[in-house]
């Protein structure tokens, strides 16, 4: 698997490091507060985990899974609920923690259904802002890095569903998409990533 990465981008020392900055920031922020960590499998998992050890404080954790049908543009429409949460957030204070933001459509679209159910508060949280591709505005609380239009795989990123469980974040090889990219099928999830 690791001869598929032809550059890192964000080593594990770096992705520690981030995470807990944002850590203390949000146990800075959060001080006796009733914490909800809400999380979209499936590659938020892996960040929401770590963000989750790095908060010295009482929090609890959800997670959300979605999926969605055809091309990012049509937004919302294309959005379904596979799993909701467990718990209900009524009063409670929110952060929704997403590995990586690109359009900003799932998120804008979880933020919207999240704040119907009327928690104390809503923010949200990613390790990677890739803003070039942002089509709706979105505030965004805690930025671990901002990223430049990649490709980028590991720590819960996918390509096809692989190279999530890389304890870093890069760049794949050219031969490696082609090889797992069969050009009679359609690229699911960020496989426009
Ligand atoms: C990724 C990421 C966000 C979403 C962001 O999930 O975890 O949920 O895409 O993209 P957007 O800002 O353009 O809406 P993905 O669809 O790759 O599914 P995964 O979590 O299973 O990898």
């Amino acid at each position: 698997m690791y001869q598929d990465i032809r550059e890192v981008v964000f080593t594990q020392g770096d992705i520690r490091a981030a995470v807990a900055r944002l850590g203390i920031q949000i146990s800075r922020d959060y001080q006796d507060r009733d914490l909800v960590l809400v999380s979209v499998l499936r590659g938020g998992a892996f960040f929401v985990t770590d963000l989750a050890r790095a908060i010295p404080a009482y929090l609890s954790l959800d997670f959300m899974a979605i999926s969605r049908y055809g091309p990012r543009a049509r937004g919302e429409k294309g959005v379904r609920i596979l799993k909701d949460l467990d718990e209900d957030i009524l009063g409670k204070d929110v952060i929704l923690v997403e590995d990586i933001i690109d359009t900003g459509l799932t998120c804008a679209y979880l933020v919207r259904i999240l704040n119907e159910r009327s928690p104390r508060s809503l923010k949200v949280c990613c390790l990677l802002d890739r803003r070039e591709r942002r089509l709706v505005n979105l505030p965004l609380a805690y930025v671990g890095f901002k990223v430049s239009d990649a490709f980028l795989v590991g720590y819960g990123l996918d390509y096809r569903e692989m190279y999530r469980n890389l304890p870093f974040i890069g760049l794949l090889t050219d031969g490696a998409r082609e090889r797992l990219s069969p050009s009679s099928t359609t690229p699911t999830g960020q496989g426009s990533r």
